[in-house]
């Protein structure tokens, strides 16, 4: 295989970097990372070849593609480079993030191979999919990674297919919130150095830029003395409210790929219609 691959991801807490290391290290080949966590990593375009493979790793905020990401990714651009899309999301949904994040590189020059969801510990409560990725999630993530290399060697023509709906879910438009920094906090600047908004002040750590803020949770969740903590009650019931819902449910990796086209698929879907339109008559003849 004479490609080069490449990793561009955001991930404020981590869990979105995990899960794309682990598709890659399933390559066994040398990678380009490209991090654009932090705010001095999102200032220059990027481009990649047809010899490149790109992996392309999302956290999902409000079921999307977080908006900040999704103006950047427009200067990332392709010329027919093979990419594998991957949201992380909190144990909620992804909802339309994974359509999104598809629709947005293969509309610059990409062609999607393969996608998947994973889920990761939620940025706003650490009892929704605490720990994960887990080992197990890791493990699933280096076998998607194989199947994708094993499927690089074969031909596809078929467009890839993956969940989500358009028009997207609405973006849910929040009040600036404010973080605040408790006397505990002894000026070590992990919060300020990590910020991917560059939102905390360096010469003042108890001053965040809340206009900027995106409430990923980076600095509340670093903060080694947790001196850090957002106490706007709208956003305690929002994460208390999903902690209730989805806190003991445990959803798992899903996985998209471009499949072949091929006489047995197009049978298989014409047949799939067929059934799916009697039913429908069935149902009518039965109201009726
Ligand atoms: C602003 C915001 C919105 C979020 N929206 C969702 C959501 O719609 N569905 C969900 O399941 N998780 C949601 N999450 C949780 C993150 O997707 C999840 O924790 C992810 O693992 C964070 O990735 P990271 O560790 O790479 O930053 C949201 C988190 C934030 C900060
Ligand atoms: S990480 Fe915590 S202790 Fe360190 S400067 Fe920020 S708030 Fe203060
Ligand atoms: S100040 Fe806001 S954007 Fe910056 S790390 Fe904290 S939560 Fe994230």
């Amino acid at each position: 295989m004479n490609k080069r691959l490449n990793l561009l991801y955001f991930s404020a807490t981590d869990t979105t970097a995990k899960v794309v290391k682990s598709v890659a290290s399933a390559f066994d080949m040398s990678v380009n990372k490209y991090d654009v966590t932090l705010p001095e990593n999102r200032l220059n375009p990027l481009d990649f070849e047809s010899e490149d493979i790109l992996i392309v790793g999302v956290p999902v905020y409000s079921g999307r593609v977080p908006e900040f990401l999704s103006e950047y990714f427009s200067n990332v651009k392709g010329d027919g480079t093979i990419a594998v899309f991957i949201v992380v999301y909190g144990n909620r949904a992804y909802d339309d993030a994974l359509l999104e994040l598809k629709d947005i590189f293969e509309k610059n020059g990409f062609m999607g191979i393969a996608a998947g969801a994973f889920v990761g510990e939620h940025s706003y409560n650490s009892e929704l999919a605490g720990g994960r990725p887990d080992q197990n999630d890791l493990d699933i993530a280096y076998r998607f990674g194989l199947e994708i290399k094993d499927k690089l060697n074969r031909n596809t023509i078929n467009k890839l297919r993956v969940y989500g709906k358009f028009p997207y879910r609405d973006r849910r438009k929040s009040q600036p919130v404010q973080i605040e920094t408790e006397e505990n906090c002894t000026n070590c600047g992990i919060c300020a150095a990590y910020c991917p908004m560059g939102a905390i002040r360096f010469d003042n750590f108890k001053v965040t830029d809340s206009t900027k803020c995106i409430k990923c949770c980076s600095c509340i969740k670093r903060c080694p003395v947790h001196a850090r903590e957002i106490r706007y009650e709208p956003h305690i019931k929002l994460s208390r409210d999903i902690v209730e819902k989805y806190g003991s449910i445990r959803l798992e990796p899903e996985f998209f790929y471009r499949r072949k086209l091929c006489i047995i698929n197009i049978t298989r879907s014409l047949v799939n219609s067929c059934i799916i339109e009697i039913a429908k008559l069935k149902f009518f003849l039965l109201k009726n």
